[in-house]
C-alpha cells in the first residue's frame, strides 16, 4: 500500500481527460496534476524543447513525492519515453496502453491515429501497433488546429467551425475504411461526439485517458502500491499560467466544477 499521490502532467488542459478516467477507475487515489498552460502547445515545438519541458514537468511532480508519473500528453509520450523510463519512480505515457486497446477493438485491422504534428511525425503509435501486430494498417493524420479549438472551448456538437476542420482531417481515415480511431492527443476526447458523428457510430474511438487509467491500475497492483484507507482521493492542481482560465475550461474536461484552489507556479522556477 502506498498513499502518495499519482503525478500527472500535460502541456495544458488535455491531460485532464486522463485525470477524469483516473478518478473514475481509481477513486481512492490522490492525484497531483500539472498543466503547463504557460507553454502550451507542445505539439508544434522541437523534440529537444519538448524533452526539456517534460523533464522539468516530471521533476516538479517528483518534488511533490509522487509514487508514479503519467505523461498525459501524446506528444511527450511519443518522443520522450526513454526519459520517462529513466525517472526514479514508475512513469509512462499514453502510447503503449492505447495501442493495446486499439488492437483489441479493431475487427478489420485498419486503425486511424489522430495526433499533433510531432506525434504523427514520430510514428510512435504506428510503431507500437505494428510491433504488436505486423499486419495492421495504420492511417495517421496530424491535426494541428484541434488543440487550440479545444483549449478555447470550441467543443460543442453543433460548432460548425470545429466540424468543418474535423471533416477535413477525418476524410483520409474515412476513405481508408478504418474501424477504429486512436485519439492520440489527450485534448481530442473532448471532441468525441463530433468525431463519432462524422466517422459513424460503428467506428470505435479509443480514448487514451481510459487506456492509461487501466494501465495505472495494473501497475499499482503489481507493485503493491495502491492507496488504502482514503475514502475519496483528492486532486491538487498546478498550472504555469493564470489559474482563472484553467478553472473555466477545466470544468468541460473533467465533467464537473473544479472547487479546490488551483496553484500557479512560475516556469522560471522549474529546474
Ligand atoms: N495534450 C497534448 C498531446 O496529447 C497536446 C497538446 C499540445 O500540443 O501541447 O499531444
Amino acid at each position: 500500500m502506498d498513499n502518495r499521490p499519482i503525478g500527472v502532467f500535460d502541456s495544458g488542459l488535455g491531460g485532464l481527460t486522463v485525470v477524469r478516467e483516473l478518478s473514475k477507475h481509481l477513486p481512492h487515489e490522490n492525484l497531483i496534476y500539472f498543466g503547463d498552460t504557460g507553454r502550451v502547445p507542445y505539439g508544434s515545438r522541437s523534440p529537444e524543447m519538448i524533452r526539456r519541458f517534460a523533464l522539468q514537468d516530471s521533476r516538479f511532480l517528483l518534488s511533490h513525492d509522487v509514487k508514479c508519473i503519467i505523461a498525459a500528453c501524446g506528444t511527450v509520450s511519443s518522443i520522450a519515453s526513454d526519459l520517462l523510463s529513466s525517472l526514479p519512480v514508475p512513469a509512462w505515457g499514453v502510447v503503449e496502453p492505447t495501442a493495446d486497446q486499439a488492437l483489441s477493438a479493431t475487427k478489420n485491422g485498419k486503425i486511424g491515429v489522430l495526433g499533433t504534428a510531432v506525434t504523427v511525425q514520430s510514428r510512435s503509435f504506428e510503431l507500437a501497433l505494428q510491433n504488436r501486430c505486423p499486419t495492421v494498417q495504420v492511417i495517421a493524420k496530424a491535426c494541428p488546429v484541434l488543440v487550440s479549438l479545444v483549449e478555447s472551448g470550441w467543443i460543442e456538437e453543433d460548432n460548425l467551425a470545429t466540424e468543418a476542420v474535423l471533416r477535413r482531417y477525418l476524410q483520409p481515415l474515412i476513405d481508408a475504411g478504418v474501424d477504429t480511431v486512436i485519439l492520440g492527443c489527450t485534448h481530442f476526447p473532448l471532441l468525441s461526439p463530433l468525431i463519432s458523428r462524422i466517422m459513424g457510430e460503428e467506428v470505435t474511438l479509443i480514448n487514451s485517458g481510459a487506456a492509461c487509467a487501466a494501465h495505472c491500475k495494473t501497475v499499482l497492483q503489481q507493485n503493491d502500491a495502491s492507496a488504502a484507507g482514503n475514502e475519496n482521493g483528492h486532486c491538487e492542481f498546478f498550472v504555469s499560467d493564470r489559474p482563472h482560465n484553467f478553472t473555466n475550461v477545466a470544468q468541460m474536461f473533467l465533467g464537473k466544477a473544479v472547487e479546490q484552489d488551483v496553484h500557479q507556479i512560475r516556469v522560471e522556477d522549474l529546474s
